[in-house]
């Protein structure tokens, strides 16, 4: 049984939801079930959204195995193509945590996911961060690895070589980067034999990063939002006094009033209408966050408004991957347009 709140409605036609296409020609479900539960949500909790959300008529799931719940939700996967839907029928991501960079690593990581997962090849598989430097779960955005080191394009690309291998192995379908910036994409786009078909970035209304977007699509990289909401239910620790709710805007409120619907429903709508796959988390609003994009669009003038509410406010900002003392997250943005080293 899916949440109370989700199931006494009707699922959504899976056909009716927009489709994006990627430069292989592949078809991915414009929106995504985000599966990141962090401290709050355990692993059955989210298992349980992920059955709940098929049922509803979701068929693109974002894992990845730092989310220590790839096994809980990969029972649901089985359950679910179990009950008839078929392998092809949905669309699975998963991503290679920092810690296992390593030519092998990858390998090996990507073959404990499908494991976990209970498939026999995913759709996407990103490299979840461009900096291999291990932390722990849980731990305090004031932690740092000893070992930490910068961005090595060389050492980048070694690890991309091995996600070119896991396709030619025939255990992925696409590669993808995520966390990523123009001066580092511009590199692995000049020496990649399989080039990125997606980029994984924070996207929703006050963080819009219009210049990475661009790029991207520019060159025919399909942008994933990831945050779509604004995170209301991030850990504490993760929070900082500058950051903004694009949920309690009141533009978006007022929008969300116009059509009858939630500022959370509104954010969704604006991040499809504005062409990148929102991943929204949620165990008690997955259906509506579905139903919305189905129907009654934003306005011309709405997108207007809501392109001009971009604030640059970055909630994931990765302090725990900096290498060495002085620095501050925007080290890791390449705010300058070059690579910090
Ligand atoms: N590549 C990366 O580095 C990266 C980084 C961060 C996240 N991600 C991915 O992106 C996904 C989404 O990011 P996120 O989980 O941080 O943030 P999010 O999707 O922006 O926000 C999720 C929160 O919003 C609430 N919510 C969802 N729909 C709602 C609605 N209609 N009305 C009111 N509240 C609603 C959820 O609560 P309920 O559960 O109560 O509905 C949950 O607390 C993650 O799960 C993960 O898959 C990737």
């Amino acid at each position: 049984m899916g949440n109370p709140l989700n199931s006494n409605s009707a699922p959504i036609d899976p056909a009716s939801v927009p489709q994006r296409r990627l430069y292989t020609g592949a078809l991915m479900p414009a929106v995504g079930l985000g599966t990141f539960g962090s401290d709050s949500v355990s692993p059955a909790q989210v298992a349980e959204a992920v059955k709940g959300a098929a049922a509803v008529g979701y068929r693109h799931f974002d894992c990845a195995s730092v989310y220590q719940n790839e096994s809980a939700v990969g029972a649901s996967f089985e359950e679910i193509l179990r009950g008839g839907l078929k392998r092809e029928e949905i669309w699975v991501t998963s991503k290679v945590w920092n810690d296992k960079h390593g030519e092998d690593d990858v390998i090996a990581s990507c073959r404990q996911s499908l494991a976990d997962l209970r498939l026999n090849y995913l759709d996407m598989y990103l490299v979840h961060w461009p900096f291999p430097n291990f932390h722990a779960p849980g731990c305090d955005v004031s932690s740092r690895s000893p070992d930490a080191k910068p961005y090595i394009h060389e050492n980048y690309m070694r690890t991309w070589r091995s996600m070119e291998k896991l396709v030619d192995m025939g255990l992925v379908r696409h590669i993808g980067t995520s966390n990523m910036t123009i001066p580092k994409l511009k590199l692995v786009l000049r020496d990649a034999r399989i080039k990125p078909a997606v980029n994984e970035m924070e996207l929703h209304p006050h963080l819009q990063q219009p210049e990475l977007f661009r790029f991207v699509v520019e060159n025919g990289i399909q942008p994933i939002g990831f945050c779509p909401i604004g995170s209301p239910g991030r850990p504490e620790r993760d929070r900082t006094p500058e950051d903004t709710a694009p949920t309690e805007d009141p533009v978006i409120r007022e929008i969300a009033k116009r059509h009858g619907i939630g500022p959370a429903e509104v954010c969704i709508k604006w991040g499809v209408q504005h062409g990148q796959t929102p991943i929204p988390f949620s165990i008690h609003h997955y259906r509506e966050n579905l139903a919305c994009v189905t129907g009654d669009p934003l306005t011309d003038e709405e997108m207007r408004q809501i392109a001009a509410l971009n604030r640059n406010c970055r909630l994931v900002k990765g302090q725990v991957f900096l290498w060495k003392a002085g620095q501050t997250w925007e080290d890791l943005w390449d705010m300058n347009g070059e690579i910090s080293s």
